[in-house]
């Protein structure tokens, strides 16, 4: 009996070292059988990074697309990359094969947002803190936000109006979306240090595309003093809830009250970082598209009137808006929806996106190797006439019907898309209402085209002049 069961032991045994020489002998013939997608690399050392900056990088992506296809190969920014223009790849790398490629941002810029915030985490603790971050801002939590998002919109939209001059819309965008991130995160709580959150974050952000050294007096120097400003705020702003045992639903609140199942509770530097980090993130991107959409509206006066026919019916229905935006009302605005998924798409302000492939990884008999970059390029796919017919083309009424599955990805795709989707189209949503309910506005200056800071905006952030109707 013994010696049977020996001989069992050494067949099962010899026969799972035979199928581990078989798996590990096909991988390595993929691998050896994969080449490199086709495309330059450009100098040594420098690669096409010039090219890259010398013109509209999306003229350097459509006509990389053009000459290699969707998936091509180049040298940027000292690094080896796949770029992928195709939903499919997009899906491979973000969605369905996520746990391949982990997220890569430069050391400088991890350091001036802060390395626990969970861009830069894959696995169980980034699962961890978004799942709190999606929870700050669900639709159940920014429901409750409306009235503060409608007072935020109208004193902003006011100090416009009544200033009487050209203003840059960006940067007056740049200060409503964050005021209402700062809502997001700590409630009306912070008010006292509002302004000297706004002024030290500011000074990071001039710091966050400069070239990174410590030298006094560059703006990267003085963005890192300024980050140090903010923590120290956000500590004081910790202490303080501690010590009242405020229980507050906002983000904050959440990462204070976090504890996982030993009971582990996250170090106020995690807590710090996670919180710049939200801030950062809303900031500039709702900024930009709200820019977009404005421009937009301007130059498609019958989209205008359709928008302001619809958003009057709302304002008359609230007794001339007295009475507050509801929740419903604002997830029933479908023109208005419309142009937003519209001018996303033609604005394509996150133009793609960065993973490193963590091992060697073979697609569709492409070798993209262990340590290389991949980018998935959300503008390319968004302003391919096969999935947008005419890209180029604002028209809204193409979103009456859902886009094909995996072409439309503003907000990203799989597990590091954007959490904050819900509370930026409400943002947007609430603030068109009352521009167009009871303002107007004529975009000043004959130059048109785009800048990049860092996401394409108008040229000079769109000069403009409101006024209030009468
Ligand atoms: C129109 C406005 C916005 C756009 C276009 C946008 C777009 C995006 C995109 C494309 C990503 C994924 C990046 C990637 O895969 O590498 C992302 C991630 C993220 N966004 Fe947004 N975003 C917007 C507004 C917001 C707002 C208002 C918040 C505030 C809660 C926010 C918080 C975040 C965070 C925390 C992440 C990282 C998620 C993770 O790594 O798991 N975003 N956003």
């Amino acid at each position: 009996m013994e010696i049977v069961s020996i001989l069992v032991n050494i067949i099962i045994f010899l026969s799972t070292l035979f199928s581990y020489f078989l798996i590990t002998k096909h991988k390595k013939s993929q691998r050896c059988i994969a080449k490199l997608p086709q495309g330059s690399m450009g100098w040594p050392y420098l690669g096409e990074t010039l090219q890259l900056y010398s013109q509209d990088p999306n003229l350097f992506f459509a006509s990389k697309q053009k000459r290699y296809g969707e998936i091509f190969k180049t040298y940027i920014l000292g690094c080896p990359c796949v770029m992928l223009a195709s939903p499919e790849a997009a899906r491979f790398v973000l969605v369905t094969h996520a746990h391949l490629f982990k997220p890569t941002y430069p050391k400088s810029k991890e350091k001036l947002i802060g390395p626990s915030a969970l861009f830069f985490h894959q696995g169980d603790y980034h699962t961890r803190v978004r799942k709190l971050v999606q929870t700050s801002v669900s639709p159940e939590a920014i429901r409750k936000l409306i009235p503060d998002i409608e007072t935020t919109a109208n004193s902003a939209l006011e100090s416009w109006a009544s200033g009487g001059q050209v203003i840059s819309v960006f940067q007056e965008m740049k200060k409503f979306s964050f005021n209402i991130g700062i809502l997001s995160v700590f409630g009306h709580w912070e008010s006292n240090y509002r302004e000297q959150l706004k002024e030290n974050y500011s000074i990071v952000e001039k710091g966050y595309n400069s070239f990174p050294t410590k030298i006094p007096g560059t703006a990267y120097s003085k963005a890192l003093s300024a980050r140090k400003r903010i923590r120290e705020i956000i500590s004081e702003i910790i202490c303080q809830r501690k010590e009242q045992r405020l229980t507050e639903k906002d983000l904050l609140g959440h990462l204070l009250n976090y504890k996982d199942e030993k009971g582990e509770t996250l170090t106020d530097e995690q807590i710090a970082d996670n919180v710049i980090g939200v801030l950062f993130a809303a900031q500039d991107t709702t900024a930009s598209v709200l820019t977009w959409i404005l421009n937009y509206l301007h130059d498609n006066q019958k989209l205008l009137e359709a928008i302001k026919a619809e958003q009057r019916a709302i304002y008359e229905a609230n007794e001339e808006g007295k009475k507050p935006l509801t929740w419903g009302q604002t997830r029933n605005m479908p023109v208005t929806y419309t142009v937003i998924l519209e001018s996303l798409r033609m604005s394509s302000i996150i133009s793609f996106t960065f993973r490193e492939a963590v091992v060697d990884v073979v697609y569709k008999g492409y070798l993209i190797p262990k340590g290389w970059k991949v980018m998935p390029l959300f503008r390319n796919i968004h302003h391919n006439p096969d999935f947008f017919p005419a890209p180029h083309n604002f028209d809204p009424s193409r979103f009456e019907v859902a886009p094909k599955p995996n072409t439309f990805m503003p907000f990203g795709n799989g597990v590091h898309s954007c959490p904050g989707h819900e509370l930026a189209k409400l943002n947007m949503l609430v603030l068109i209402y009352h521009l167009v309910t009871k303002f107007r506005w004529e975009v000043m200056g004959s130059e048109s085209g785009i800048q990049y800071s860092p996401f394409p905006v108008p040229l000079q952030g769109l000069p403009t002049k409101f006024w209030r109707n009468e």
